[in-house]
């Protein structure tokens, strides 16, 4: 009984000690691993490193991130399968425009600066 206090203590500590330190950051990070968005078309990755590296900035695809005390909302909780309101749909999200993965891959390219793939099976890999 008392190894199993202390035990509960210590996570309560650890608990709060993380709390406290996610409060005085301040600041949120991007993830430091690759995020992989399962599709039918075949699973993407998107590594946050190589994009911050190459000098982009978090409100250039988190386009409606303001209150940055707060992690960003996720592009789905607003972009959905079909065009929802004055939000495109999924499919424009990730292709269409130049703040898009294959968007900006292709104006990139266009300019002639090093950038990211813009065939199919560069990003959707089966
Ligand atoms: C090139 C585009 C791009 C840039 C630049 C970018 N992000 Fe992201 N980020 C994304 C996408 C896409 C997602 C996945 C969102 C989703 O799940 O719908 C994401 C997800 C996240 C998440 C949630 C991670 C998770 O596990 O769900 C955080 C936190 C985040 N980004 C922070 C940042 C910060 C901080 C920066 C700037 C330093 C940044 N991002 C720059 C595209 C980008
Ligand atoms: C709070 C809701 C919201 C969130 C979250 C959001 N978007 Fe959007 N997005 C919109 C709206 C509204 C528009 C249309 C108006 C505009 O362009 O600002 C849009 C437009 C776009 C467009 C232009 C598409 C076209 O056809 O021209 C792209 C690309 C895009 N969003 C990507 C993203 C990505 C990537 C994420 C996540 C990292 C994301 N959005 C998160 C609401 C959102
Ligand atoms: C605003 C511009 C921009 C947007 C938006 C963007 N990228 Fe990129 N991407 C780049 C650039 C620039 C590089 C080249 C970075 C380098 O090699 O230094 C790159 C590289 C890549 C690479 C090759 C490197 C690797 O990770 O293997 C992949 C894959 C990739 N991007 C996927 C994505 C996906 C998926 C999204 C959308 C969720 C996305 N990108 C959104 C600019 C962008
Ligand atoms: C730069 C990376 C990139 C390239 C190039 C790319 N895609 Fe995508 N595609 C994505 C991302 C990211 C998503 C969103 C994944 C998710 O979260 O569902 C997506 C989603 C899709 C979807 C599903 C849309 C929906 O309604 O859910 C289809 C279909 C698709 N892509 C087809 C294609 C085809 C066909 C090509 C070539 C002509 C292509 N993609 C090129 C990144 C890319």
């Amino acid at each position: 009984m008392k190894r199993f206090f202390i035990g509960f203590m210590a996570v309560l500590f650890i608990v709060s000690m993380v709390a406290v330190t996610m409060v005085y950051a301040g600041t949120i990070k991007a993830p430091d691993k690759p995020l992989v968005f399962e599709n039918r078309h075949g699973a993407v990755t998107f590594d946050h490193s190589i994009h911050i590296k190459a000098g982009l900035k978090c409100q250039q695809c988190h386009h409606m991130w303001k209150d940055t005390s707060k992690p960003p909302q996720s592009c789905k909780e607003c972009h959905k399968k079909k065009k929802t309101g004055g939000v495109p749909k999924i499919y424009n999200m990730a292709h269409k425009s130049d703040h898009s993965c294959k968007g900006c891959h292709k104006a990139f390219k266009k300019a002639g600066k090093k950038t990211g793939p813009t065939k199919c099976s560069g990003c959707h890999k089966k």
